[in-house]
């Protein structure tokens, strides 16, 4: 039987917002890849080979390669793999007939939520390590976004960068950080007044122009 990949979405942190597939999953696996947060944290007593997942990916692929002529390989990543995960660089490097995935809660889906906002309407920028193409910035009235953030681009600077682009001052703004932990922070204020707060970074921004 030709061993899976199975990629297991850990939900935006607090393990009550993990799905019960993907916890057992990584209560059976043997070869398990993760952050190294997340592995301290769900790493079980089965676990007989385990790989951090951070700067050097190709070492990743690596262990998943090996570990397959053996084993299903179970690799956690934050929210859900489907949403900017390491599932994109998988599908380049393995055929998806190798990939289970296990959906997960993303922290932008938990913003939303949080903000009892429908999100079917919302635009989703990432500023996590890139900046969205220019044109889809635009304001527009009525426009609703919702936004990764990371250290360059945070609470501040963000909103700095959608008022240079003609957003009004009182676009609402709300900051989402640590979402699901006990130290979650939800901020509603506007893109004007959001130097007023500490800033926040890998964060979700959510703009209702
Ligand atoms: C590489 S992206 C991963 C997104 C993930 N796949 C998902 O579906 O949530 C990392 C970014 O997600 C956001 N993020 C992840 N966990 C979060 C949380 N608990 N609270 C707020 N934002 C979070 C931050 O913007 C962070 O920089």
């Amino acid at each position: 039987m030709e061993h899976k990949i199975i990629v297991a979405g850990i939900g935006p942190g607090h393990p009550d917002y993990m799905v019960p597939e993907a916890r057992r999953a990584i209560r059976e696996a043997r070869l398990l890849a993760g952050g190294r947060r997340a592995l301290s944290q769900y790493a079980g007593e089965g676990v007989q080979e385990q790989c951090v997942i951070g700067a050097d990916i190709p070492a990743v692929m690596d262990f998943i390669r090996r570990g397959l002529r053996h084993d299903d390989v179970v690799v956690m990543v934050s929210g859900d793999p489907g949403y900017y995960s390491l599932l994109d660089a998988l599908r380049r490097e393995f055929p998806a007939e190798l990939i289970r995935v296990i959906p997960g809660i993303s922290a932008m889906q938990m913003a939303f939520a949080r903000l009892a906002l429908p999100w079917h309407e919302a635009d989703l920028w990432s500023f996590h390590g890139r900046v969205p193409e220019e044109g889809r910035l635009a304001y527009a009235p009525g426009r609703l976004a919702g936004m990764l953030t990371d250290g360059k681009y945070n609470s501040h600077t963000i909103p700095r960068l959608l008022l240079e682009r003609g957003w009004p001052g009182e676009t609402g703004l709300a900051v989402c950080s640590r979402l699901s932990y006990e130290d979650e922070v939800v901020i509603r204020t506007t893109l004007a007044e959001a130097e007023n707060y500490p800033v926040y970074s890998h964060c979700i921004l959510v703009v209702t122009a």
